[in-house]
């Protein structure tokens, strides 16, 4: 149908007769000539159209935005140049111009940002953008590289089932009604886990899947209800293993996808030591702020709101020194105050440093007068406060305190334009085995119910599940977390021990994951994988902060697909056929 690409047209083709296939991207209609910039997915082509050829001059004045055309005739060299333009040196002299199809009723302009609803209704159009082009491309080479790595390095690509039993990772389940069984349901995937611990137990040593998964949580720009995981798993290994070998992977994708060289090797910190310095599991190191502990600077002071914290064992007090700041007004704070508050904080108290060398005279602070001299110096001393900083005070429960901290740590420094331009990959591991959950009363896995403690012993984990450990790691970079694994429990007492700490019978255990707990008695190797979140990655690379434009068809922050109107109700018979009664009144229209 078409002799080349738009985008691709050069110097090398001047007095050659080509086709040209695309969409109207601009058109200028003159009296003695028309301009059509023609647009494919490879770029812009200026086709001009003289009114001498009067059959497709008349033609031309048929175009509107978008139509979709082909146009037959000879490259020249352009008089002017167009330097933006990547064909900008040559244009086209249509012959022929034929309509292939008209666009009428567009919703918006493609050179326009258009507003979140209608890129969702009209995706198909949305990503017609040059912009969502690339970023499309963008991921397309992220899968290629990722593939060709794992292909080279011997692994086998093998697919698990969709329509499946309940995997936990943490999240509500997607669930199908059987016809054929009735009153019984599959599951979707939360992820293949449970699929490539057994593929390991079958012998396959080296596994990995781009795997599409599924929860019903909450949303937010960097969640999705189905996203896509590189999921891994290999045989014989120890965390080192995995994580040296997924660093190498991510080392080389971001080299060949983005031209970026990537840490030679990565740092390492404790789920312990990122919530103590940066309030958060993924801390994003691109911001030089970090949290100071000053509970013992202020455990005898009479402000109650500080020492109260600082005296209980499941209390905290932060601060958070911000260089530079105390310009900041009082509107400013009390806005930061309403954002703390958002994550918890009952009050953000703060302490802004005019002049260091006078003493308390120089302090300006609401909660100054609170502290005795003592008791300021060090907290001042402890946060290193210099003239010119404000510092902000968190005080309260711990885990409120730190995420409400860590929350404003990022706030603060993306307002003031603290985020370092780079790329700041990091591991976080020692996370605890076992998180309290206090509407449910229990303990639930951090990571998911089959991610080995550190201690083999099980008397020892039971003696002390509450600090346990766990071998489960994370990478972050720039304050995502791209990836998630463990070393996985391949002895079946440890695994019946771990299930009976998280509150599951053994009549459950026996019920839910019976087939795994005999798959571990019939010599199951010591296993352990990671799964990285491939449209979070996309979306970095793409330099786009939603995984939304990354994904060609996403849903939105309310689990809709707004272009094809999905969920919908089914029909009555549908329902009957499938032995499901809907219970509520009216499903929405
Ligand atoms: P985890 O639950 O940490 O681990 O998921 C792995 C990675 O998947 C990405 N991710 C998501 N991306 C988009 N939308 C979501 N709703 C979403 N949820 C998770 C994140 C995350 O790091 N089976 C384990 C892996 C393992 O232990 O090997 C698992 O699923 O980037
Ligand atoms: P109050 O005694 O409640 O009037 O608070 C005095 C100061 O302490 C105000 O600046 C509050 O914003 C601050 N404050 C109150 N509660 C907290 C808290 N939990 N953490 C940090 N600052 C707080």
């Amino acid at each position: 149908m078409r002799s080349h690409f738009c985008g691709l047209i050069d110097e090398s083709l001047i007095d050659r007769n080509v086709t040209l296939c695309g969409w109207v991207n601009t058109l200028r209609l003159q009296s003695h000539v028309a301009f059509v910039d023609l647009r494919d997915h490879e770029g812009i082509a200026q086709v001009v159209i003289e009114r001498e050829n009067a059959e497709a001059f008349a033609v031309a004045g048929e175009l509107g935005y978008e139509y979709c055309i082909k146009v037959t005739g000879q490259v020249r060299k352009r008089l002017a140049a167009n330097d933006k333009l990547k064909t900008g040196a040559v244009e086209l002299i249509a012959d022929k111009v034929e309509i292939l199809n008209a666009a009428r009723d567009l919703p918006f302009a493609l050179h326009e940002t258009p507003n979140e609803d209608m890129r969702m209704t009209y995706r198909h159009l949305d990503l017609r953008r040059p912009e969502m082009q690339q970023m499309m491309r963008t991921r397309t080479k992220l899968v290629r590289e990722l593939r060709r790595y794992l292909d080279n390095a011997g692994f086998q690509d093998i697919e698990t089932p969709i329509l499946t039993k309940a995997t936990p990772e943490g999240a509500r389940d997607y669930l199908v009604p059987s016809r054929v069984h009735p009153g019984q349901f599959y599951a979707l995937p939360q992820s293949p886990q449970l699929f490539k611990q057994l593929l390991m137990m079958a012998g396959f040593d080296r596994y990995y899947q781009i795997a599409r998964c599924f929860r019903d949580e909450d949303l937010r720009a960097d969640r999705q209800p189905e996203f896509t995981q590189l999921d891994l798993e290999f045989a014989f290994v120890e965390e080192r293993d995995v994580q040296d070998f997924v660093e190498d992977l991510i080392r080389h994708v971001f080299r060949e996808v983005r031209q970026v060289e990537l840490d030679a090797s990565f740092p390492r910190m404790t789920y312990e030591e990122a919530m103590r310095r940066f309030g958060s599991d993924k801390p994003d190191l691109r911001i030089p702020l970090e949290l100071t502990d000053i509970a013992d600077a202020v455990k005898h002071v009479e402000f109650k709101v500080f020492s109260g914290p600082a005296n209980d064992p499941a209390g905290r007090v932060a601060a958070l020194r911000v260089p530079g700041a105390a310009d900041l007004s009082r509107k400013d704070i009390d806005g930061l105050t309403e954002y703390a508050g958002k994550y918890g904080a009952k009050g953000l108290a703060w302490l802004k440093v005019d002049d260091l060398a006078k003493g308390r005279e120089g302090i300006n602070s609401p909660v100054a007068k609170f502290l005795d001299d003592a008791a300021l110096e060090q907290v001042l001393s402890l946060t290193g406060a210099a003239s010119g900083d404000i510092v902000f005070f968190g005080a309260g429960a711990w885990k409120t305190v730190t995420d409400f901290m860590g929350a404003l740590r990022i706030k603060l420094g993306r307002d003031r334009g603290m985020v370092e331009n780079a790329w700041k990959p990091l591991w976080v591991t020692d996370f605890p085995m076992f998180e309290y959950d206090a509407d449910e009363q229990r303990y639930v896995a951090l990571h998911h119910p089959f991610t080995a403690p550190k201690v083999d012993d099980i008397a020892d984990l039971r003696a002390n599940a509450a600090n346990s450990v766990s071998r489960g790691y994370d990478m972050v970079l720039n304050g995502n977390e791209i990836g998630g694994g463990s070393i996985r429990i391949h002895r079946p007492d440890m695994q019946s021990a771990v299930f009976d700490l998280l509150g599951i019978s053994a009549d459950e255990a026996e019920a839910k994951f019976g087939f795994l707990l005999k798959a571990l008695r019939m010599g199951a190797p010591p296993h352990g994988g990671l799964a990285f979140g491939i449209d979070r990655i996309a979306a970095l690379m793409a330099g786009t902060e939603s995984i939304r434009d990354v994904i060609a068809f996403p849903k939105t922050t309310s689990a809709q697909d707004l272009m094809t109107n999905a969920p919908s109700p089914v029909s009555e018979p549908q329902l009957k056929e499938l032995h499901v009664r809907v219970a509520a009144a009216e499903p929405k229209a």
